[in-house]
């Protein structure tokens, strides 16, 4: 049994995806051979009631001057966090005088904000490209990886924070004591510190199970993330879901005794009670209802490969490494995956090999059949492409929650 990374005791394994490779590690031919893979089981610990991964890649293997994920390819998202920089902004009464860090703040998505209102800002980014892009719009980053060290240094060269803000960052993090220390000791007295992530209970609920690859070292909860708070002197004093990612949550802290907590935050741990999520049953359940999506969803490719129908993907998104791979999706399946990031054209798909290929070659491939990995921007993709699906009789395949053809 494995150790929780939070609490040290020992931590109930519910599924295990096999071999997996790292979900960003977009190839070409020639590193078919070298592909690396680790064993990707997740666990739940009945102490902490942290949901978790029970081994990690090296950071390294994932975050680095080829990390192909860039947070500005959708619009939705842009203006998501064009409305988190503005609530935090206004919370915090930010101004000219305020420091505003961004834990792995990627091309600048959300950091531009604050720029924009001449908030004095740090973004931490250890993966270079990406930082490199956030620094092109004229925001001050630092390439390293945020943890308690860092922490300090950052205090010597720019002070105290009023506000540290990360989104899909801190759930990719095995390290989370090194990162509360350094977050306690940053922040200062009456700061915030507010982050988001895929909630647990969405993807319990949904089945969400593409949400776990090798980044996503940890899937939080309310309960959890208390209790990680706790040890360090902090407190969650908020918490508001998002629709993102398919379900996140945004979770508030501050130093414990200095700000008023509210009451969703006990309102929300009641809930997540109710879903039973602070007892393995409610994960083991959740095991039961991905086999039944892997049986449909693979019968249904099957089906169609028989009938010599022309299937595509659309979104070469990290979670549909653990797809391919833990399914057994191949590219008999799936002529190719579409996708507007540049870096991963002209790649292959990481374990399954399936090619990637530019978004703009899709209009004229007329397949029959599109499965749809970028699931969580469904509502964004689909009003893009319902002239031209409904015009050629294209269908999407969707298998969140559930295996659906519409
Ligand atoms: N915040 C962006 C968003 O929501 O679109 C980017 C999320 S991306 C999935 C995760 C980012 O975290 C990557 O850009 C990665 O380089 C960064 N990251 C990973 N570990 C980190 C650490 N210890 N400190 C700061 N950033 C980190
Ligand atoms: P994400 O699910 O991790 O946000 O990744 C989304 C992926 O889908 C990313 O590689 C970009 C791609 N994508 C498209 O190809 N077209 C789109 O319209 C959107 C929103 C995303």
């Amino acid at each position: 049994m494995a150790q929780c990374l939070i609490c040290d005791l020992k931590v109930e394994k519910f599924i295990d995806f096999g071999q997996q490779p790292i979900a960003n590690g977009f190839l070409t031919e020639s590193q078919f051979n070298n592909e690396y893979f680790f064993k990707m089981e997740v666990g739940f610990c009945p102490n902490c009631k942290m949901v978790q991964l029970l081994e990690q890649p090296d950071r390294e293997q994932m975050f680095h001057e080829n990390y192909a994920f860039f947070s500005s390819t959708s619009d939705y998202m842009k203006e998501h966090f064009k409305n988190f920089a503005y609530s935090v902004i206004e919370k915090q009464l930010l101004a000219e005088d305020s420091l505003v860090v961004e834990i792995g703040c990627n091309d600048g998505i959300m950091i531009e904000n604050f720029l924009n209102k001449n908030i004095p800002h740090l973004g931490v980014e250890p993966s270079k490209n990406v930082a490199d892009i956030a620094r092109s719009k004229g925001i001050n980053v630092t390439s390293e990886f945020f943890d308690s060290k860092l922490a300090l240094d950052v205090i010597e060269k720019y002070g105290k924070a009023d506000a540290i803000l990360s989104a899909n960052v801190m759930c990719h993090i095995p390290y989370m004591h090194s990162i509360f220390e350094g977050i306690e000791k940053l922040l200062k007295d009456d700061g915030i510190f507010s982050f988001e992530d895929p909630y647990a209970a969405d993807i319990v609920q949904k089945a969400s199970f593409d949400q776990i690859y090798d980044e996503h070292t940890f899937l939080f909860s309310v309960m959890s993330v208390s209790y990680l708070a706790n040890i360090h002197g902090l407190e969650v004093i908020d918490v508001e879901p998002q629709v993102t990612h398919g379900g996140s949550m945004r979770y508030t802290l501050a130093h414990k005794g200095r700000k008023e907590v509210s009451i969703n935050v006990q309102n929300q741990i009641q809930k997540e009670k109710e879903l039973g999520l602070d007892n393995i049953e409610a994960y083991n359940n959740f095991t039961r209802k991905v086999n039944i999506v892997k049986d449909d969803l693979m019968k249904l490719l099957n089906e169609l490969k028989e009938k010599n129908k022309k299937v595509v993907a659309y979104g070469a998104t990290s979670k549909s490494t653990t797809v391919t791979n833990f399914f057994g999706i191949t590219p008999e399946h799936l002529e190719f995956i579409c996708d507007t990031t540049p870096t991963k054209h002209n790649k292959f798909s990481p374990g399954a090999h399936i090619p990637v290929i530019p978004y703009e070659k899709f209009k004229d491939s007329k397949p029959d059949y599109v499965l749809l990995f970028a699931w969580n921007h469904a509502k964004e993709i689909m009003e893009k492409e319902k002239e031209y699906m409904e015009a050629n009789g294209i269908k999407w395949i969707m298998y969140v929650p559930d295996v659906k053809v519409i």
